[in-house]
């Protein structure tokens, strides 16, 4: 089957129940969620996506305990580590969104390194945001954009404005997926979902599989997009 889906964002929740439904601890339901991811992005491109952004952690993610942080942020560098020549051969390009700022120096190289290594790849863009917030985005673009302009000019586009956002290149997400049975957009990739289809459903992002996501991808195969203009149909 074709699929119509361009750009899929993912809130890749219910590590944490996952883990306490086997009695392990939270790490085990993160780790088990990032082979999830890689299955992920190796289907994604086989499906005919050709961005895919994912929530690895959210600016509000720093509140949880000291060790869960530090478990995350570890999985993150481990995960570049093993996974960045794989990625970098199969022509994926790698981005990262968030407040980068708050991380370690050497995860923020790391992160560099992985981000320079393949920004010349065509085959799907892999974004992953970390320490990410979509108001904070929101937020630092509106101050990078009074710092800019010296005129204070507000005859400013959508499209203008978006040069600001972390990603300027990013295409709006054509559809949205949340696992876990949870119904929120918490905080995620604010500006670029307002025309998205949302998809949740009750799996629990370790177990997500690609059955689930053919599942998904199908479901908005069936979609009607108005983007607010009148029904044609
Ligand atoms: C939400 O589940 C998930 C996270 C906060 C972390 C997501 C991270 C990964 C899937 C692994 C890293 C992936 C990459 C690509 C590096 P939760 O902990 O809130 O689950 P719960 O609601 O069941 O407690």
């Amino acid at each position: 089957m074709q699929y119509k889906v361009k750009h899929l964002a993912v809130i890749m929740d219910g590590n944490g129940r996952w883990a306490k439904q086997r009695g392990l601890p939270r790490i085990e339901g993160h780790r088990k969620g990032a082979e999830a991811a890689r299955l992920l992005i190796q289907n994604s491109h086989n499906f005919g996506i050709t961005y895919l952004t994912l929530y690895a952690f959210s600016a509000e993610n720093w509140n949880r305990p000291k060790q869960e942080v530090s478990d995350l942020l570890g999985l993150l560098g481990l995960y570049l580590k093993q996974e960045l020549s794989s990625l970098h051969n199969n022509g994926v390009r790698i981005k990262v969104i968030g407040d980068l700022s708050l991380l370690e120096p050497s995860l923020q190289r790391q992160i560099h390194d992985a981000v320079n290594i393949t920004c010349d790849n065509k085959g799907l863009t892999l974004c992953v945001a970390f320490s990410y917030g979509g108001r904070a985005e929101i937020l630092r673009a509106c101050k990078a954009l009074i710092q800019k302009s010296s005129n204070h000019n507000l005859e400013m586009s959508e499209l203008e404005f978006r040069q600001y956002l972390y990603d300027p290149e990013m295409p709006d997400v054509d559809l949205l997926i949340r696992t876990s049975g949870e119904r929120r957009i918490s905080n995620f990739l604010l500006w670029y979902i307002a025309y998205a289809e949302l998809y949740f459903t009750d799996i629990l992002w370790p177990d997500f599989s690609t059955i689930d996501l053919q599942n998904a991808l199908e479901d908005f195969n069936l979609r009607t997009r108005n983007f607010g203009f009148a029904r044609t149909e």
